[in-house]
């Protein structure tokens, strides 16, 4: 049954998400009149508070985390929040939740923003006090577990109250715009397409950089590290989209249904085909910044930076190697996919002065937006030694192309699709399992060899070993 949910409660209200992204981005919807007028929003958690409270603590959100121009209509906004506190371990409080919580006219959307180990509970008190019926939808914020076995936990957990079709699991990579346009470009152009495969693309390369550290996530990250926090969700939905068969709609089940062939073709990793670091102290734009175990505080084993080597196996990608990397403490924020095509068969312009670049499609997801597709051109000139040929950039920068339409955070997108009943966007368990299948089986080859990280300089591109990772087959990581 589809509904547009006019009742959104909110587990975790108070957490560092809530501040930071799903009040912002809430509010930025109600700003610009997406979501009905009678949409309420109920928040839970631990600490006792009354409405009043609630909204003083939102609007310090808002003001702390909205530029100051998109914050029109706050008094209105905040006038939808309400509060009811509750432990969730017990099932005590959950009558009273749903005596706040009220009866929905069409329906209510359910956002558990809350340690896993809270999930299993949750999803009890809400089947005792009655808010698990067909017009309630569950939405999961990661981590959904810390290897197949805990996801599947979790998954036959919530299934045991919600059918598939009402889950919403968020990979917020997702809700990013450039993300959502490399369908775009590979499926609105004629041009991509048929090149698309083994037999013209040599390589591609998925980084995800980031400058920060621990960001006070000492306990979550040195129990996660790189790979679970990253590459098991992010960096596999990006490739998973990369690689994907052409869907026959763009809708959920078409997309969900080609990602997971995807995500079940990749190769078991062997051995030497990942490299594992921790940064130790070091700078980063010019400032000095702490080493991973001095900002834990304790000696740690936990990778902050990961790079792997993956093949998919099938058809369209037989040996085409998918390098990945992603770390913290990196010289740059930045997120990115190249798209490295093959040579051409045969040059005319051998001998003849001329180097040539094989084209390269580069998608920037952030911090910039923009697609860059490198080719050959000849260099102007009337040299009589031969030709001249320069690769040169054709560059499509989203913000400049899309002047006047707001750039939005991934949250927006996914709250109002969340709202709204669309699992497009959104991860379905075959995916998450086929993800954590082929982690976990990483991780047990890092156990069985004994691997611990090699240590890295803050501000610099990860350990050496994972440059020669890539040049050992003659490839250098894209800068
Ligand atoms: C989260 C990770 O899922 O993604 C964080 O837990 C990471 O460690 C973050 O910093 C990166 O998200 P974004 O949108 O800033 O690239």
């Amino acid at each position: 049954m589809n509904f547009t949910a006019d009742r959104l409660l909110l587990f975790g209200a108070t957490g560092d998400l809530a501040q930071r992204m799903l009040l912002p981005s809430l509010a930025a919807l109600h700003a610009d009149a997406l979501i009905a007028d009678d949409v309420k929003i109920i928040g839970t958690a631990r600490s006792e508070m009354t409405d009043i409270e609630f909204r003083n603590f939102a609007r310090e959100a808002l003001e702390k985390y909205m530029p100051a121009d998109r914050r029109s209509g706050m008094a209105e906004f905040l006038g939808r929040l309400s509060y009811h506190p509750l432990d969730a371990t017990t099932l005590d409080g959950f009558q009273g939740l749903a005596d706040k919580v009220g009866e929905p006219q069409r329906g209510l959307a359910i956002f558990l923003s809350t340690a896993p180990s809270l999930f299993e509970p949750t999803i009890k008190g809400l089947q005792h006090a009655g808010l698990d019926g067909e017009n309630v939808r569950m939405c999961l914020e990661k981590p959904l577990g810390t290897d197949l076995e805990s996801s599947r936990e979790i998954n036959d957990a919530v299934a045991a109250a919600f059918p598939e079709d009402r889950i919403f699991r968020i990979d917020h990579y997702l809700g990013k715009e450039t993300v959502q346009n490399l369908l775009a470009l590979r499926f609105a152009n004629i041009m991509f397409e048929p090149l698309w495969n083994a037999a013209h693309i040599d390589h591609v390369q998925i980084t995800v950089g980031e400058t920060v550290g621990l960001e006070g996530r000492v306990a979550f990250y040195d129990d996660a590290g790189a790979i679970r926090d990253m590459v098991q969700n992010h960096m596999l939905q990006l490739l998973a989209l990369v690689a994907m068969e052409p869907p026959s709609d763009f809708d959920a089940t078409a997309i969900r249904d080609e990602k997971v062939k995807v995500l079940r073709s990749l190769r078991e990793v062997r051995q030497g085909e990942t490299v594992t670091g921790q940064y130790r102290a070091g700078a980063i734009g010019g400032e000095a910044v702490p080493g991973y175990d001095e900002e834990l505080g304790k000696d740690s084993e936990t990778e902050t930076f990961v790079a792997i080597k993956a093949h998919v196996d099938n058809w369209r990608w037989k040996g085409v190697p998918f390098y990945m990397r992603t770390g913290k403490r990196l010289p740059e924020r930045v997120t990115e996919i190249v798209v490295q095509f093959s040579q051409v068969p045969h040059s005319i312009f051998e001998g003849k002065g001329a180097k040539m670049v094989p084209n390269r499609l580069v998608i920037g997801i952030q911090p910039e937006e923009n697609v860059q597709l490198s080719m050959m051109a000849k260099v102007p000139g009337l040299g009589r030694d031969g030709i001249r040929l320069r690769s040169v950039p054709l560059d499509i920068a989203m913000p400049d192309a899309f002047v006047g339409q707001h750039r939005r955070i991934a949250y927006e997108r996914l709250l109002l699709d969340l709202i709204e009943g669309d699992q497009t966007l959104f991860v379905r368990r075959d995916e998450v399992e086929a993800q954590w299948e082929w982690i976990d089986a990483i991780r047990a080859g890092w156990a069985a060899q004994g691997l611990t990280p090699q240590s890295y300089t803050a501000g610099s591109w990860g350990p050496s070993a994972a440059i020669a990772l890539a040049e050992k087959d003659g490839v250098s990581w894209y800068e």
